[in-house]
């Protein structure tokens, strides 16, 4: 399919309209720690306020909790922003899944979310690449299936039969039908809502860094992070990190296929942020995949 026909397409996506302002400001604000969280608070309209405020408070205090966060600025205080950013930047994709989907959404959140956090970790750890884009990238590196799910849905049916009865693979099926894949067609939505190419760029590469003229350490290292999240243990509930690292092996091979031979010091540095991270983030990919169900 043309840029151009898959772009048309794109246009007609109904996201809530401050959406694409607010994904920005929540990349600045990542990107510069010295914007404030009064800035990202002026960009939302109040319903979307009120919708993430929804969901921090119930991922964080439960239902029939006294304590509430209350405004956007507390709620960056109380949960961080990097958690707060997980709701904010997948809040118009989980409404348009609502409930029904590619994959159930709360394996999607979970997907997307280990794939940001390992690759930042992995930029941050062995210097490449840009960590706050593969971070950002790695969190939003999918939306294309869900995009092509909801509005190429004809294709998408042709796609899974391909996938199904012929043994393609679902990037296969999707060249083959669209003469482009998912990763593409996120970019497009991306680049349209003007989030920067560093970001749109790991995207779009994601299951092809090696095509990627610009920015090809960050569509590597969301490849990586990728693979990683494909394989990640899901049922870990984050209390010893030793099983952490028995059940998570395949970060270290992934690393060294980019290239790099980590140190004892530096693969040990590797799994102790990844599980940090994670941790942090349990609560809300519980609660945000529960709320959806
Ligand atoms: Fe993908
Ligand atoms: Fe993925």
């Amino acid at each position: 399919m043309e840029r151009n026909e898959i772009l048309k397409v794109l246009r007609k996506i109904d996201v809530l309209p401050t959406f694409p302002a607010v994904m920005a400001e929540v990349i600045s604000v990542i990107n510069d720690p010295m914007s404030s969280a009064a800035d990202l608070a002026k960009t939302m309209d109040p319903s979307m306020a009120s919708e993430v405020l929804r969901v921090a408070n119930t991922a964080y205090f439960g239902t029939r909790s006294f304590r509430t966060i209350t405004s956007i600025e507390h709620a960056i205080a109380i949960i961080g922003l990097r958690p707060l950013s997980q709701i904010i930047l997948h809040m118009p994709f989980l409404s348009m899944m609502n409930g029904v989907g590619p994959q159930d959404t709360k394996k999607f959140i979970r997907h997307s979310t280990i794939c940001a956090i390992t690759s930042q970790v992995v930029s941050q750890t062995l210097r490449i690449g840009d960590p706050h884009a593969v971070y950002i990238g790695g969190l939003m590196h999918d939306i294309g299936a869900i995009v092509l799910y909801r509005y190429f849905h004809t294709q998408w049916q042709v796609i899974s039969g391909l996938v199904r009865e012929n043994g393609y693979t679902r990037v296969q099926a999707e060249e083959e039908v669209l003469k482009c894949d998912h990763g593409m067609i996120g970019a497009c939505l991306l680049e349209m809502w003007n989030i920067p190419q560093s970001v749109s760029d790991g995207v779009m590469y994601h299951h092809s860094p090696g095509n990627a003229a610009e920015n090809a350490w960050n569509a590597k290292i969301i490849d990586a992070g990728n693979r990683f999240a494909k394989q990640a243990d899901l049922s870990d509930r984050f209390t010893n990190f030793d099983d952490f690292v028995r059940n998570n092996k395949h970060l270290v091979p992934l690393v060294e296929k980019l290239g790099f031979e980590a140190s004892l010091c530096e693969e040990l540095r590797l799994y102790e942020e990844v599980y940090a991270l994670m941790k942090n983030a349990r609560p809300l990919l519980t609660a945000t995949g529960e709320e959806q169900e």
